[in-house]
């Protein structure tokens, strides 16, 4: 197949454009910049300058492929900042995109997010059964999913906290937090819990979707269904050697920022239809064990140590 994939030169994109490759299909990906392309050209892949915000350019590069995976996200802002417009800039990607695809019977796979739905007001265990009617990445979903009535093959992955390799998700803001502050704080009594996958599980289910997913489906790249926040907490203050402290929800709120919405999120996720439906099985190494590499923990030179409180 002849795949187009935007996010090709992202996180994500580094696992699953090799995976496609590997498997036997081309692959052209979307690239705004110099950087980008030569990040997709260094995967194997064909670079095809872009910006998601080219609408017309996302529908002809999905008219001109056998299928598309969606994995770019326009957020430059690690905090809040840019997050409404980002959300909004993807609805009109995956609609363009979608638009583009109707009546082809072509793959498309888009990328959500499991928190998404818990901060939509799901609670409980989330089931790929479980939808909210609306909330932000969750039209977007939505939308994809009523794309099988229009002739799509449509799927949404939902992605937990992705970890691995340089990268360990919501983690590598606590380990940042903690070193700033000498507290490895967490919410409350930290049994929140965060669903989870390895980088390295994570292109094999992207493939699985854009080949044989059921048109209408959502699935779920969990592992790992709930990683408890203290224990993630504690791991980053052994590591860095700093105490381990419970903060109240104002508290929390001031100390961790942007991140106090990830750290308070009780996020409980199944993979167990996605499995099921794709035989798909996640080998990688869980979170915690990711979490206690010291190379997460090793400081650029000059920068400075842990602060003490
Ligand atoms: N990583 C996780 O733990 C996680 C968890 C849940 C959901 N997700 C979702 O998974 C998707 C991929 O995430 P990621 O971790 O791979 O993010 P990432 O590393 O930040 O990659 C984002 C990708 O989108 C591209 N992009 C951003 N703005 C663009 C624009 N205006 N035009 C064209 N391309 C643009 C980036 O290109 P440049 O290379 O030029 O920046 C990059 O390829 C996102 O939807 C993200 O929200 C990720």
């Amino acid at each position: 197949m002849h795949v187009f994939v935007t996010g090709a030169s992202g996180y994500i994109g580094s696992a699953v454009v090799p995976e496609l490759i590997a498997a036997g299909h081309t692959v052209t990906g979307l690239a705004r910049s110099d950087r980008a392309a030569a990040a997709v050209a260094a995967l194997g892949a064909t670079a095809r300058r872009g910006d998601l915000a080219d609408l017309p350019g996302l529908a002809a590069a999905a008219r001109e492929a056998d299928g598309v995976v969606h994995l770019g996200f326009a957020r430059d802002d690690p905090g809040w900042g840019d997050l409404a417009a980002a959300v909004a800039a993807d609805l009109r990607a995956v609609d363009a995109l979608g638009a583009a695809l109707t009546g082809t019977g072509k793959p498309l796979v888009t990328t959500g997010a499991t928190l998404s739905l818990a901060l939509a007001g799901f609670r409980g265990e989330l089931t790929e059964h479980d939808t909210r009617p609306a909330g932000m990445r969750v039209d977007a979903e939505n939308a994809v999913v009523a794309l099988a009535g229009r002739g799509v093959r449509s799927a949404v992955v939902r992605l937990p906290n992705v970890h691995g390799g340089s990268r360990l998700g919501f983690a590598s803001g606590l380990i940042a937090v903690a070193r700033a502050t000498g507290v490895a704080h967490y919410l409350g009594d930290g049994a929140q819990r965060w669903p989870s996958v390895h980088i390295g599980d994570v292109g094999g289910l992207y493939r699985r979707a854009l080949e044989s997913a059921p048109a209408g489906s959502r699935l779920h790249a969990v592992a790992e269904e709930g990683v408890g926040v203290r224990a993630v907490s504690e791991v980053i203050g052994r590591r860095l050697g700093v105490p381990v402290a419970p903060l109240d929800a104002d508290a929390a709120r001031r100390h961790f920022g942007h991140l106090a919405m990830f750290v308070g999120a009780d996020n409980p996720t199944s993979s167990r239809s996605t499995r099921a439906a794709l035989d798909w099985t996640p080998g990688g190494p869980g979170l915690l064990d990711d979490l206690d590499d010291p190379a997460h923990y090793a400081l650029p030179a000059g920068a400075p140590a842990v602060a003490r409180p």
